[in-house]
């Protein structure tokens, strides 16, 4: 029976890996697009398929555990158990866009502790377990050292469930103050490029588990610091929350507050 974290990991990794290539392959294909909570909130027969693909694996492997996939009906947010999202950036991958990733996390009394992304396009495997560093494909990742605001960019989203001027308030305060600020549409994505040293922070409001969890221990381990936007320790179960390189933290606070 496979049961301890390197095992999870393993499998967890063989599944972003499968999902991702089916999904890179379906990407001209799509054959059913359908709205969700409203009609910015967009889920494809793709999205559905690539959940089945790894909660059916992961299942075969470890029957006991719980399962919350973007695409299913749950009740709730359990404190243990795998944390889903098939495809992260679906309206870019319904637009042609290749900005997307498969995002598979297992979460442990409320704590990420196997995280994988999988960005099909590029061919790169981001991964982490607690405590272990992480990781894109065999390379040790780490976040930027850049400390000032004027050398940082900034990435931000904004979800199907906009909220008009407390959004754009905040974007306006960055800009002239950031080197650039950058929208890409994917949350797994913004995390990788944050934990590889790409980006320096990344912010956003409407999170669910499933966008971040995987996200959220792959920054912590390349060396990064999540918060809410009250300037606490986040969670992954806060839909406010900050992603930083850990040198900038304080400095962006301070705009995203005023
Ligand atoms: C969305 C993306 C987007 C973020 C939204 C998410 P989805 O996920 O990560 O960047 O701004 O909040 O819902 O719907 O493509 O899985
Ligand atoms: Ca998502
Ligand atoms: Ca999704």
């Amino acid at each position: 029976m496979l049961r301890d974290p390197d095992d999870r990991l393993k499998i967890a990794k063989k599944v972003a890996l499968l999902a991702g290539d089916f999904v890179k392959e379906s990407q001209f294909k799509v054959k059913n697009i359908d709205h969700k909570a409203n009609i910015f909130d967009l889920v494809t027969n793709v999205d559905k398929k690539s959940q089945e693909i790894i909660i059916t694996k992961l299942h075969e492997v470890f029957p006991n555990d719980e399962f919350v996939g973007e695409e299913q009906e749950h009740a709730g947010f359990p404190e243990t158990g795998w944390y889903i999202d098939p495809i992260d950036g679906t309206v870019n991958f319904i637009h042609g866009l290749q900005i997307f990733g498969i995002s598979v996390a297992y979460v442990e009394n409320g704590e990420p502790i196997i995280g994988v992304i999988y960005l099909p396009i590029f061919e790169e495997l981001y991964w982490a377990e607690k405590g272990q560093g992480a990781y894109l494909n065999n390379n040790r990742i780490k976040v930027s050292n850049r400390k000032n605001l004027q050398e940082c960019l900034v990435v931000t989203a904004h979800s199907s469930s906009f909220e008009g001027t407390k959004e754009l308030d905040k974007l306006k305060n960055l800009i002239g103050k950031v080197r650039r600020v950058r929208m890409f549409g994917s949350a797994c994505y913004h995390a990788c490029m944050l934990a590889r040293g790409s980006i320096d922070a990344f912010w956003s409001h409407h999170l669910k588990p499933w966008d971040v969890a995987a996200g959220y221990l792959i920054v912590k381990e390349a060396g990064g610091e999540i918060l809410n936007l009250q300037g606490s320790e986040g969670n992954i179960f806060r839909n406010d929350l900050i992603f930083t390189n850990a040198k900038i933290s304080k400095d962006l606070l301070k705009l995203l507050k005023e």
